[in-house]
């Protein structure tokens, strides 16, 4: 270790250096810094860790895997087959498992090239609040980072707002006024999370699924941080009859581990060799045998039974009325809620996230939401015991005199 954190020159300027703490361990929802404080992990590190941290069920698998092969490109591992097979027994019936990646953003990309492969179309529209990654492609979907790139290629993406997700007549009428020429693909959060989370109308997706069944546009569902039990079920954008043609996934299927995958509806597949599907690490082997973990785990465990005590849980600690007077809202689904304030200019949700993080609880947030998305194995009393500190520091901020 050097001495002083600051030696570590420019990585992460943004974080690394502005929250200089240093993880040692970790074990269930438990992180302990090397300094030995104990922090409560709200955030399962960004949607993540979903089955908890250092589960010893998942370790021995990637041990196992350690021991033999790491990675293998075009040929396939024992590993990968068996976690390719466990990942499409978890898909809706009507698709199939199309690629793995290792992080979302790459597999965002694959299902981009995939909906203009199927298509022949190019333009593809997004949400304005909602978040599909980092790379160049992908940033173009996006309005969260405006300052970080020139003037966007208007072939390429179309943004609507979705001020209207409250309203699905309004999102109706944002698409209908959209030119769908050369349009190959809707995509979306089933629940918007960098920019919330917020759930949004119940009717959302079905929405979205009648403008692409009308115009014959591939429906993308970003499924990153939704999916894999973290909202609702393995995946919360199929909903009964009404499904995606594309479902992309990453963070809780490797509960940590990089690994991400990108699933079509079974009729589109004879265009996943022309979208050019695979990488250098894609379905790498250690990576399968995590996710073969991770979902050997979700078996065995009644994960719909831990969302919906997180989600009562949460709502019923915010419903005292003094965090109503505090001019508190509440929102999310399962395991990926948020906390923000009505009026949004007093910027005190920063202020939350760092008296937060000097209590010895991480959370996640942005200037107007603090992200509260624990792994979801989370006990009950610990998770209550988080919310009592939250409300504490919201005491503090919002009421300081009634100490
Ligand atoms: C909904 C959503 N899509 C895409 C991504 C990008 O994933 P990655 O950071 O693994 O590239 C994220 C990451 O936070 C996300 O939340």
């Amino acid at each position: 270790m050097k001495e002083k954190l600051f030696d570590y020159g420019y990585f992460r300027p943004d974080h690394f250096l502005k929250y200089p703490i240093v993880f040692k361990a970790a074990s269930g929802s438990t992180i302990e810094d090397i300094n030995g404080k104990q922090y409560l992990d709200l955030s399962a590190i960004m949607g993540a860790v979903n089955c908890g941290h250092n589960v010893p069920s998942i370790n021995q698998r990637l041990i196992q895997q350690v021991d033999s092969v790491w990675t293998s490109n075009f040929f396939a591992t024992e590993v990968q087959l068996e976690a390719i097979d466990k990942i499409n027994t978890i898909l809706p019936e009507s698709m199939g498992l199309a690629a793995l990646y290792s992080t979302g953003a790459e597999a965002i990309e694959f299902a981009l090239r995939l909906a203009r492969a199927i298509t022949g179309r190019n333009r593809i529209l997004s949400f304005k609040d909602h978040f599909h990654g980092k790379t160049l492609g992908t940033m173009h979907l996006v309005q969260h980072f405006p300052d970080c790139y020139g003037p966007v290629p208007d072939d390429y993406r179309t943004v609507i707002d979705s001020d209207g997700s409250d309203d699905p007549a309004l999102i109706e009428g944002y698409l209908d006024a959209v030119p769908v020429d050369d349009l190959a693909a809707v995509i979306c959060e089933p629940v918007v999370g960098y920019s919330g989370p917020r759930l949004p109308h119940k009717d959302f997706i079905k929405t979205v699924r009648k403008f692409c069944d009308t115009h014959g546009i591939v429906m993308i569902a970003d499924e990153i941080l939704t999916g894999f039990h973290r909202c609702n079920g393995f995946f919360c954008s199929s909903q009964g009859s009404v499904n995606p043609d594309i479902i992309v996934f990453g963070k809780g299927l490797g509960n940590g581990f990089p690994i991400s995958g990108v699933a079509c509806a079974h009729p589109l597949s004879g265009h996943i060799s022309s979208a050019l599907p695979g990488s250098t690490f894609a379905g790498n082997s250690l990576a399968c045998a995590a996710a073969s973990g991770v979902l050997e785990f979700m078996e065995q465990h009644d994960f719909p039974a831990k969302t919906r005590m997180l989600e009562t849980t949460f709502q019923e600690y915010f419903s005292h009325p003094r965090f109503d007077t505090y001019g508190l809202q509440i929102d999310g689904q399962g395991g990926l809620l948020s906390l923000s304030f009505r009026d949004t200019s007093q910027g005190q949700i920063p202020q939350l996230y760092l008296m937060l993080l000097n209590e010895g609880v991480i959370s996640s947030h942005t200037q107007q939401y603090l992200r509260v998305s624990p792994p979801l194995t989370i006990d009950k009393n610990e998770f209550a015991s988080g919310l009592e500190i939250i409300g504490k520091c919201l005491d503090a901020i919002c009421a300081p005199g009634n100490k």
